[in-house]
């Protein structure tokens, strides 16, 4: 892993060059933009789970040009020991995070084209593994340019939307889900402006939200996580947009620690309250958002900000990441294969099999 040269007129976390892999270093932001070279599937791994690159949809990217680089490195002639080999590289890559599905989706869809493909040669099957983690990459892109044209309509002239954590460029291939969604009504020429949580403990919004969209020119201000419900009640929020880390088949959505209450306040006021995500977010397979695995992070990440210590030493921790919004709450899930809304059960898994 080596630093690299900084370009940053289009956000897009992950870039190639020159053959290699370049994420930027999420956890630096806003102070630093600083860009690390990636050639193993070890390091990607490692950068997933440190958080050098985050956000459902980034990490299934990256676990794809993980897959990808690690097949590079196989060294056998035998089709099936290659395949052996590739399913416990992908096994490490799962295990770096555990809600968000677009890691597993990702890493299914690059084995599912190794298994299918067992009768061509190894050196074929490196070249579509390359072609396939390509190809997630740049359609995940395309699902949120189509997500914002689906979701913009939603979204009033003159709105001011409410966001927590950062479902934007950052945490995509690129344009965002939630913050696609604004971007797209903000070319569409309607005048937004966004409130963006700070997200304790990690401060996704504060750090990543409103850097990314300072950038863009959107109009955004900051506040503390516990300051949604004071300007929900003043009128001050005109609608939610979220995004989301694993949909369970019934609508239920895990998003990072803090949706839930933003969602229970939205209902209190009325609100409308929407999740934008790609179809590789919905898992079908879980009934519901009870099922939903929840990771739990280091307490450190409460404790202190960098070394400065926050709370008494040994003091006992909580630190779930994400939490579940029931189905109830949620207005409308917003996809690049169009809006469900009401019938979640039905509506979710037609936008899955449109796929
Ligand atoms: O822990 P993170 O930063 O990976 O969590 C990210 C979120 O919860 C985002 O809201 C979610 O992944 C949607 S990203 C388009």
């Amino acid at each position: 892993m080596s630093t690299c040269p900084i370009d940053t007129k289009v956000i897009r976390p992950i870039r190639f060059v020159a053959g290699q892999c370049q994420m930027l270093d999420q956890r630096l932001l806003p102070a630093e933009e600083v860009w690390y070279s990636y050639k193993t599937y070890q390091e990607i791994a490692e950068a997933i789970r440190t958080m050098v690159v985050r956000g459902a949809p980034a990490i299934g990217v990256a676990a794809a040009i993980g897959a990808w680089f690690g097949a590079r490195d196989i060294e056998t002639e035998s089709s099936w020991e290659f395949f052996q080999q590739f399913e416990k590289i992908c096994a490490v890559l799962l295990a770096t995070r555990p809600t968000a599905v677009n890691l597993s989706w990702a890493l299914e869809r690059m084995k599912h084209f190794t298994e299918s493909n067992l009768d061509r040669s190894v050196l074929e099957l490196k070249i579509g593994l390359e072609f396939e983690a390509l190809a997630i990459t740049q359609e995940d892109e395309q699902a949120n340019r189509q997500m914002g044209q689906y979701g913009e309509p939603l979204l009033a002239d003159g709105a001011r939307v409410l966001t927590h954590c950062n479902a934007g460029a950052l945490a995509t291939a690129g344009y965002g889900t939630a913050l696609g969604v604004i971007r797209a009504a903000v070319e569409a020429g309607k005048k937004i402006s966004v409130i963006a949580d700070e997200t304790r403990p990690f401060l996704q919004g504060a750090r990543l939200t409103a850097w990314e969209l300072q950038k863009d020119n959107i109009p955004v201000t900051l506040i503390c996580d516990n300051m949604a419900g004071y300007l929900m009640s003043k009128g001050e929020i005109d609608c939610v947009i979220v995004g989301a880390d694993r949909i369970a088949a019934n609508g239920d959505v895990a998003n990072k620690i803090g949706t839930y209450t933003v969602a229970v306040l939205a209902k209190e006021h009325n609100i409308p309250f929407y999740v934008a995500a790609p179809v590789s977010t919905i898992d079908l397979s879980l009934s519901d958002g009870s099922l939903i695995p929840i990771e739990e992070r280091d307490g450190r990440e409460m404790t202190h900000i960098k070394d400065i210590q926050l709370a008494p030493e040994g003091i006992n921790i909580r630190n779930p990441a994400f939490d579940v919004t029931p189905h109830r709450l949620v207005t409308a899930i917003i996809t690049e294969h169009g809006v469900v809304a009401g019938d979640y059960l039905a509506g979710l898994s037609q936008v899955v099999n449109r796929s």
